[in-house]
């Protein structure tokens, strides 16, 4: 069997970020047989749509007037099997630099509006094979359901674009991703979640362990409060609020 193509999305801005390395966890996890094209939108020049319907024109149809590197990224996607969106979550959505490879995706669709099977409006796709999707962000606040927005809009292009959704890989309270052994459990469940998706979607099983608390929602609000606050108290609490979360996790 040939190698499978996946194009993935790293989308945080910041280096080291925990959402990336949750991304790689997934990659690892997909085995040898595969393809690996990363790209990080933040570092390439790529310009926001413009809405001036070039590429929905009879003259350039799926031509866009920006020569910029949204076309590697484009080039990959029509060869992809899978299309891996990982970035942290920004006001409950995406970073406008993601946002913005998101709209350039326009190009993709073709101007008619039909029904669709989902009893949606619709856009026909410009492209005939389209890969599997995944949805890997991180965030600060405790509660998943911050998440719970991006995901419906995800989910939302997903359908629109014919990319075919499977699954999600998210972990809320990531600010405190760098006390020791809290999510080690949650960094071998994202490699099965990558062995599942060479399978066929990532199973809800799996979502949902990745997904579980690693402490007490108030302990992490208060561990973040006073790491912000710093100082010799903000470092004291700071270890002690730590210390009690990992001997709770065991
Ligand atoms: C501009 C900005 C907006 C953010 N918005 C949210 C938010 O709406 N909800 C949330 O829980 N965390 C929010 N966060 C926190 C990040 O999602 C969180 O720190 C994430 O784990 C960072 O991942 P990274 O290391 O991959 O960059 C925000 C951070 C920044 C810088």
């Amino acid at each position: 069997m040939g190698k499978k193509t996946i194009l993935a999305i790293s989308g945080s801005l910041r280096s080291p970020s925990f959402t990336e390395k949750m991304l790689d966890l997934c990659i690892e996890g997909m085995g040898e047989n595969i393809e690996i094209r990363k790209f990080y939108p933040h570092k390439m020049n790529i310009g926001p749509c413009i809405s001036c319907w070039a590429c929905w024109s009879k003259k350039t149809p799926g031509e866009c007037v920006q020569k910029d590197d949204f076309q590697e990224i484009l080039d990959v996607y029509q060869r992809a099997d899978y299309f891996l969106w990982a970035f942290p979550l920004y006001y409950f959505s995406f970073p406008a630099t993601v946002k913005n490879v998101i709209d350039r995706f326009f190009i993709t669709l073709k101007p008619s509006q039909y029904l669709s099977a989902r009893g949606t409006t619709e856009h026909p796709k410009r492209f005939d094979s389209h890969p599997k999707a995944v949805l890997i962000s991180s965030c600060g606040f405790p509660e998943i359901e911050n998440f719970d927005i991006v995901r419906q809009h995800f989910k939302k292009i997903c359908d629109e674009s014919d990319w075919h959704w499977a699954g999600e890989i998210l972990i809320s309270a990531a600010g405190v991703s760098n006390v020791p052994k809290l999510f080690d459990d949650k960094y071998d469940l994202i490699k099965k979640a990558g062995m599942d998706l060479v399978d066929g979607v990532i199973s809800k099983e799996i979502s949902d362990a990745i997904a579980a608390p690693v402490m007490d929602a108030k302990d992490y609000r208060e561990i973040c409060t006073a790491h912000f606050s710093g100082g010799i108290m903000g470092i004291a609490k700071t270890l002690s609020i730590g210390i009690k979360a990992v001997i709770n996790k065991k």
